[in-house]
């Protein structure tokens, strides 16, 4: 049997932040007041009032009271999630006592917030025990308002080695009578501040990329049946730099990521989804270069690569290295270097050949991804066959059910979603996999 998920959403693309309390402005409710608006790709899967670091501790209380008033009104037809930040540390009791009465605050049915808020985000957590003592105080605010024993969520931000190390526990210990941790939901690396935990120094003062601790997010969030999600990217007019974070994060199985501004929401929101066309690309090195479709051809338009056909075949040139081949020994080089990026409707024709070759009684066949590669007017056709069993179909499903699962939760983003891929894209995609 699977590991069993216990919410609502599979995948969470978007977990965005947004000031309770801002001083100063004549409504200090004025941020959460118009993310409360956003609507499409602008609004996250995940909308977090952050009453924690986003908002200076002496707005803190009134951060409290503004997300009671905001989401009282304006949280039924918020289309995503809604999960506020509360205050929590592990070396602080006191802390943990505000967090706790800013729970209290937040969830009291008469205040008119709660039947819209899905659950809390708990940053600054140490130990399992520390994550159990958060779930208790959870457990006790919905006996206090007579909600029902875990109907809140729960979400961590992992942001301390010790945390780190829980994750390793979470399997183990979310099926135990003595607590309610099935009710978790995310887990959120915090970079900055685990970064000061583990006393890491870098000689620019950058933060350092943690490769190991998404990993382990990604990991710990698999073994428990939990999401994960990459921490703030502060970079916010970086959108290149904040692709690259999301396709690297995207190979170690962390789909979602958190977003700072509107801007970054619209990227994480779209970035995860296929897309709309497919391309061809040669990879030099780390390098990835777009080839430009033409006539049904793949035309290669930089200087890195050059292609001379001689009386004895071929020089091809990468960068300084010149090779003399022959036209297998041509096809087989570029075949090595050119890589192919399939679209949505790619995706979805391969897994319906491969369920009707499934239907016929045949589990694996062969797949031919075929094309014509034009470098420096020299023409070459390339062709590549791929195994496809069932493991490749499952594995090629992932794009699809977050497809799947954003379709289905995000009505607000039907629009946008049918004008990108076309309806009939769409609806494949919608019941291919089931
Ligand atoms: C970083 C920040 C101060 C930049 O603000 P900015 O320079 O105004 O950003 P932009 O220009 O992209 O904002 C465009 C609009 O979106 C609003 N906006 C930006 N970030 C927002 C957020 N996180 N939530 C709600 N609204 C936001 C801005 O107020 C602005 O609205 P306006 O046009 O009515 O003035 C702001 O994005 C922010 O406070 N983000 C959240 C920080 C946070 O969550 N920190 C905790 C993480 S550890």
């Amino acid at each position: 049997m699977s590991t069993e998920r216990h919410y609502e959403r599979e995948f969470v693309r978007t977990f965005f932040t947004s000031p309770t309390a801002v001083k100063g402005e004549e409504d200090s409710a004025k941020m959460i007041r118009s993310a409360a608006g956003l609507r499409g790709m602008q609004a996250p899967d995940v909308w977090v009032p952050d009453n924690e670091d986003a908002t200076a501790p002496n707005m803190r209380d009134e951060g409290a009271r503004n997300i009671v008033e905001v989401v009282a009104e304006h949280g039924a037809d918020f289309p995503g999630e809604i999960h506020p930040r509360v205050v929590w540390h592990r070396d602080s009791p006191t802390t943990r006592y505000r967090g706790f009465q800013h729970m209290l605050a937040i969830a009291d049915p008469e205040g008119g917030a709660v039947e819209h808020i899905d659950g809390f985000v708990i940053p600054e957590v140490g130990d399992i025990d520390d994550w159990k003592k958060a779930d208790e105080f959870i457990t006790i605010v919905e006996n206090e308002h007579g909600l029902e024993e875990g109907s809140l969520s729960m979400s961590v931000i992992v942001e301390s080695g010790e945390a780190e190390l829980a994750m390793g526990d979470l399997r183990e210990e979310m099926g135990r009578p003595s607590n309610n941790l099935e009710r978790l939901f995310l887990l959120v690396d915090g970079e900055v501040d685990y970064t000061k935990d583990m006393r890491a120094m870098t000689p620019t003062g950058e933060l350092p990329p943690w490769p190991e601790l998404r990993h382990n997010t990604s990991r710990g969030a698999s073994a428990a049946g939990l999401i994960a999600v990459d921490g703030p990217y502060d970079d916010i007019r970086d959108v290149e730099g904040y692709h690259e974070r999301m396709v690297d994060n995207r190979a170690k199985g962390m789909l979602g990521i958190w977003s700072l501004t509107p801007r970054q929401v619209v990227e994480a929101n779209t970035s995860p989804l296929p897309p709309e066309s497919g391309r061809w690309l040669l990879e030099l090195g780390d390098e990835e270069i777009d080839l430009t479709e033409e006539d049904g051809r793949q035309v290669y338009e930089g200087d890195a690569v050059g292609l001379e056909e001689t009386d004895d075949g071929y020089v091809l040139r990468v960068g300084s290295d010149e090779q003399q081949l022959d036209e297998g020994g041509l096809r087989e080089e570029l075949l090595d270097m050119a890589a192919y990026v399939p679209s949505m409707d790619d995706i979805v024709n391969s897994m319906e050949e491969f369920e009707a070759a499934k239907e016929a009684g045949r589990g694996a066949i062969s797949m031919t991804r075929a094309t014509t590669v034009v470098v420096d007017g020299v023409e070459v056709e390339i062709s590549q066959d791929r195994m496809w069993d069932e493991a490749t179909y499952q594995a090629a499903q992932t794009p699809i059910a977050l497809f799947q699962d954003v379709y289905e939760h995000r009505p607000d983003q039907h629009e946008e979603l049918e004008e990108m891929y076309g309806a009939d894209v769409v609806e494949r995609a919608m019941s291919v996999g089931n």
